[in-house]
Formats: structure tokens, C-alpha cells, sequence
């Protein structure tokens, strides 16, 4: 039987009870991450659990935990699942009380959850490329904090995946912000763009990972907006998010990018991704 993380306590699935008027549920008022899991081993745990914490005290919730402690109980998670690869969820709800929009008292005590999943890597999406769809983004104006309200991010998701594609690349007017769950990068004259970290953006953390591996290996990139146009006439598209890592994108709102096939710079990144993941994770077979 698979455990999950409740407040500090490893339980059995079936023996958890969410109250129904925890704010999560009536609101979505709380906040979460997710982290990859390779080889049983967390990657950039630490990045995702500051990110946690930021994104708390951005809604002023205080997590109720060291974040050693979270750090401690989600290693004891994976390793109760025998979780190889997957990922692990966590969110943090401002806890249960009687319904009213304001804050509860302060003795509301939030809920903290936390669960594994398997998960295998898109390696089909990786080496093939993928199709993205372009979508008005009609979110809320702080998308920089992990916030469970992903109404604006669902309904975005929902037509590119009725219309066949992976993604919903989102725009503001004529500005590309993101994905719906995932960071966009093009690559012009040769240049990495991406759009810089606002309020506008959730900074991701594999975005994070993508520009260190830049400075790194000196491949050029900035931080800027760049437009709808740039994005159809770019060299080469890419997407990066927990889950899928770097995925070319061949085909956005049915017009070809580039020359129809993943990339030099795209595929010099997923290169630098896997080593940093065999770094990190002791991944031996990829
Ligand atoms: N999504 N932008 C948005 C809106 C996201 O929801 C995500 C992540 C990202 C990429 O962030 P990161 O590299 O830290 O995963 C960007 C997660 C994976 C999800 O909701 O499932």
C-alpha cells in the first residue's frame, strides 16, 4: 500500500480524510510543488522546496515545518514507495475552517500533503519534437507564485489538447508569457530567449537549470519578452517544465518551425539536461 505525507506522518492512502472545508478544496488556497524523482533520487529538491516556501510567504502562509523536516519526510516518502522514477507532489492549504473568503484564526492549523507518482520520461516527445497551440492567457496577474489555482492553466491546456498538442503556449496580446505548465524558450540568430522571471511568469525550476547550463557551457541567451511572430519565425522552439524536462516544439498553431526538426541548440541543451540529471540523480541509463 502506497503512503502519503500527511502533516509530518507517513499514513496509509485509505486511511486519509480531507475535510471538505479545507480552503484547498473550497478555494484553492494554498500552494504547491513538483519534484522529479530519478534513480530514487530527488532532482533539485532543494530549488523546489525554497520555491515552497517563497510561495507561501507570498499568500502570508507560514509552513509549520523546518524545511529540513519537509526535506527529511519526502526522502522517507520516496523510499516507503520504492519510487525510481516519477515525482513527488506537495501542497500546503491554509487548512481547514468555516467558509469565508478572509483568513481563518490563527489557530487553523494548514494541511500539508505530499504523495509519490510514477512517471516515466517523454523520451518519444524528446526526440520526435511536439505541437503547441496558441492561447489568449487570461490569468491572474501572479502567475510568479505556485498557487492551486490553475483554473486559467486547465482551461488553456484543455483546447491545445483537443486540438492535438502538447502545450498551450500563452500570450499577452502580442507577448509570449509561457507555457500552461511550462517555461518557453526560442532561439534566434542563433541566441537562447526566454521571457525574464516577473510577476508574469512562473520562474521554473528546470527554466533555472536551463540558463545555468547556459552560462556554463558559454551558449548565449537572454532574458527578454519576446513576440508571437518571433516565436512562429524562431530557428527553434522548446518548452522545459519538472515533468518533461526539454521538448522541441516542431509545430505551433499548425505552422512548421524551423526546418521541421529538432534543433543543434535544442538538442545540445536536452545533452547538458541528461548529464546534469546522471550528476545529480547517478542515472545510469540514458
Ligand atoms: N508545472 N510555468 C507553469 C505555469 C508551470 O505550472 C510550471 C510547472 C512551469 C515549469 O516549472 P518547473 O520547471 O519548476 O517545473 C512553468 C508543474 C510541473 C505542474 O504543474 O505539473
Amino acid at each position: 500500500m502506497k503512503k502519503i505525507l500527511v502533516n509530518e506522518a507517513l499514513v496509509e492512502r485509505e486511511n486519509i480524510k480531507i475535510d471538505i472545508e479545507d480552503r484547498g478544496y473550497q478555494f484553492g488556497d494554498g500552494v504547491y510543488e513538483v519534484i522529479r524523482v530519478y534513480n530514487g533520487r530527488l532532482f533539485t529538491k532543494d530549488e523546489h522546496l525554497n520555491r515552497l516556501y517563497e510561495s507561501a510567504e507570498k499568500i502570508s502562509l507560514t509552513i509549520p515545518y523546518p524545511q529540513e523536516t519537509i526535506a527529511a519526510r519526502i526522502e522517507e516518502l520516496v523510499a516507503a514507495n520504492q519510487l525510481q522514477t516519477g515525482i513527488v507532489y506537495l501542497q500546503i492549504t491554509r487548512g481547514a475552517a468555516p467558509r469565508q473568503h478572509a483568513f481563518p484564526s490563527e489557530e487553523t492549523a494548514p494541511t500539508f500533503v505530499a504523495y509519490t507518482n510514477e512517471m516515466a520520461r517523454n523520451e518519444a516527445a524528446m526526440t520526435k519534437g511536439a505541437k503547441g497551440l496558441l492561447v489568449e492567457d487570461v490569468r491572474w496577474l501572479r502567475c510568479d507564485i505556485k498557487s492551486l489555482n490553475l483554473l486559467g492553466n486547465i482551461l488553456a491546456k484543455q483546447k491545445a489538447s483537443e486540438a492535438g498538442c502538447i502545450e498551450a503556449i500563452l500570450h499577452r496580446g502580442d507577448t509570449v508569457m509561457e507555457g500552461s505548465s511550462s517555461n518557453m524558450f526560442i532561439v534566434k540568430a542563433g541566441q537562447l530567449l526566454t521571457h525574464p522571471a516577473t510577476n508574469l511568469i512562473l520562474n521554473g525550476i528546470t527554466r533555472q537549470v536551463v540558463l545555468k547550463l547556459c552560462q556554463e557551457n558559454n551558449i548565449a541567451y537572454t532574458e527578454t519578452p519576446f513576440s508571437v511572430q518571433e516565436l512562429l519565425n524562431a530557428e527553434e522552439v522548446f518548452l522545459t517544465s519538472t515533468t518533461s524536462e526539454v521538448i522541441p516544439l516542431i509545430q505551433i498553431d499548425g505552422k512548421q518551425i524551423g526546418d521541421g526538426r529538432v534543433g543543434p541548440i535544442t538538442k545540445k541543451m536536452q545533452q547538458l539536461f541528461t548529464k546534469r540529471i546522471k550528476a545529480e540523480c547517478g542515472l545510469t541509463h540514458v
